[in-house]
């Protein structure tokens, strides 16, 4: 499929992608392309393969066929620490943050690997810091102790600190209070404004068509629909019914 990435060279490409969980067929050829710097969104129901895309890409769950490339090489099959190191982040579902470690221990996780000076790595926490304050203040705060909002902050600073070219986030305001979510939503644009691409995966369906520049639409394991975020109507009958609302 050739799809348009807003005149970017693809940075990620999945293409023709067949993903089984045992017996069950999941992904039945799933092709989508992420720009370099581009906010991609990818919509649909409950169950219908989002979370298993991005576990395709991340190497988490290998494809029966079809490829994953990276900046243009073939990465399918590859181990997810060799995909995080080459610059592929990836913020689950679960978030997955150490609760008993702190907040600092959790995002030096992400600084250990060769090739980091201490001087980076100051850098690194310097500026996530910046960009979330309140982990700032509880740098010392064991990251149990962290409300929901908080936690997902801190499992996209942990991301960050790979310094990834891009990042697969999926459902992160998911159960989050209002504020929490307009606060993910400032850390997407933030992320967009530094050329990292995102392949946002999310049910709040808003929040997603004003973040990304592109969406694709998955039902039962294909997709659907895919183009320019604004050309999406809610109030089509059809998009209705993929998404859900
Ligand atoms: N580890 C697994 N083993 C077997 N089946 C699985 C596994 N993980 C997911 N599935 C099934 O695969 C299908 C797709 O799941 P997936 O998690 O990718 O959907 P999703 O679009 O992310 O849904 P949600 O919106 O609920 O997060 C579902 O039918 C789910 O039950
Ligand atoms: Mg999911």
């Amino acid at each position: 499929m050739s799809s348009a990435t807003e005149g970017a060279e693809p940075l990620v490409s999945v293409e023709d992608v067949h993903t089984y969980y045992g017996k069950s067929h999941i992904l039945h050829g799933v092709s989508l392309a992420v720009g370099v710097g581009e906010v991609v969104g990818l919509l649909g129901r409950n169950g219908v393969g989002k979370s298993t895309t991005l576990k395709t890409i991340m190497g988490l769950v290998q494809p029966r066929s079809g490829a994953v490339l990276f900046a243009g090489k073939r990465v399918t099959g590859l181990p997810p620490h060799k995909l995080a190191r080459m610059g592929i982040g990836y913020v689950p579902e679960d978030r997955r943050i150490f609760r008993l470690l702190t907040v600092s221990e959790n995002l030096r996780t992400g600084l250990d690997r060769h090739g980091v000076t201490e001087e980076r790595r100051k850098i690194l926490l310097d500026k996530v810091f910046t960009y979330f304050p309140v982990l700032a203040e509880r740098r010392g705060q064991a990251g149990g102790t962290l409300s929901g909002g908080e936690q997902q902050m801190l499992a996209i600073a942990r991301a960050m600190m790979l310094e990834p070219r891009v990042i697969l986030l999926d459902e992160p305001t998911e159960g989050l209070m209002p504020r929490m979510v307009a606060q993910i939503r400032t850390i997407i644009d933030v992320l967009h404004s530094e050329r990292i691409s995102i392949l946002l995966v999310e049910q709040n369906v808003p929040l997603t068509l004003e973040a990304s520049q592109r969406v694709y639409i998955l039902e039962k394991g294909c997709v659907r629909h895919h183009c320019a975020a604004s050309a999406i109507d809610v109030n089509d009958p059809l998009i209705k019914q993929y998404l859900g609302v």
